[in-house]
């Protein structure tokens, strides 16, 4: 991890299309450590605030920070949640057992209903909020992580296959089975030969878990450096998209 401060602090918002559904992607880029503590007053409840606060690690600290405020300025821009209740909004992502878990978003005691996906590090944090009863899953990779070690040992043969040695297209297969495992997990540990990324025509990437799920995900490069994808999983029986006035309804965008 390295340590500088992002070029373009604050906060992009866009509209993506996976599978059929629209799904809402915030980009937050952090802005510099002397600029975090209003972020604090203006965007975490209380709950959230003591959990920052027993952060150990600055690195962790910051980047925890900027997942929720990521995902809090998305539910802004959707208009799921009015600006003012922003501190009244806990994002919650661990099990009652204490497990990492998809993230969830709770107006005091009340649960927002919509699937909520979240990437971050300490310089960029993804939220991405998808509609209806498709589950959304978002993931970054810095390219420079994602070594030939992480190819050698998470990697199936036709994905190494697809790699060839490069150093993006790994972060990309990397980044495409994070997402399929955020948008697809039942509670199950991420355990990445069990999923595998596919170049398709046209530059469309997808994944197949040996469940037999298999799902379109979109990839992107979200700053320097970096690679981004969206996995959006429909289960059969899943309604329709809501239509985009539905999910994009006034808000500050
Ligand atoms: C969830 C997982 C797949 C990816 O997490 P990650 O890459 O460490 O971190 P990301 O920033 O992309 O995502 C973290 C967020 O995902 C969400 N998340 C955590 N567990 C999750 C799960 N089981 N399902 C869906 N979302 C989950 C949380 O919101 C979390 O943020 P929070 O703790 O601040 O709420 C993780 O289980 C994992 O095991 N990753 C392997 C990491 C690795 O080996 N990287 C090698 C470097 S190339």
């Amino acid at each position: 991890m390295t340590s500088s401060e992002p070029s373009e602090a604050g906060f992009r918002a866009e509209v993506r299309l996976v599978d059929g559904g629209e799904v809402a992607i915030g980009r937050y880029a952090l802005p510099a450590a002397a600029q975090l503590g209003p972020l604090v007053d203006q965007w975490l409840s209380p709950e959230e605030a003591s959990v920052l606060g027993r952060l150990r690690s600055p690195v962790a600290a910051r980047a925890w920070l900027g997942g929720r405020v990521a995902i809090k300025q998305a539910l802004v821009w959707c208009g799921r949640v009015d600006v003012a209740d922003a501190h009244r909004v806990s994002i919650r992502s661990r099990t009652s057992g204490g497990k990492r878990d998809r993230p969830t978003a709770w107006l005091d005691a009340t649960p927002l209903e919509a699937s909520l996906s979240l990437t971050h590090d300490e310089q960029m944090a993804i939220a991405a909020i998808g509609a209806g009863s498709a589950t959304v899953g978002v993931d970054t990779v810095r390219i420079a992580d994602a070594t030939a070690s992480v190819e050698a040992a998470w990697f199936t043969p036709a994905e190494k296959r697809l790699c060839s040695g490069r150093r993006t297209r790994r972060a990309i297969v990397w980044a495409v089975k994070e997402a399929a495992y955020k948008a697809i997990q039942r509670g199950e540990p991420f355990r990445p030969l069990r999923l595998e990324a596919s170049l398709e025509a046209h530059g469309h990437w997808r994944c197949a878990c040996d469940t037999g799920e298999r799902m379109p995900v979109d990839v992107w490069r979200p700053g320097p450096g970096r690679v981004a994808a969206l996995a959006r999983a429909r289960p059969a029986d899943a309604a329709a998209p809501r239509p985009r006035e539905t999910l994009l309804a006034a808000g500050d965008r």
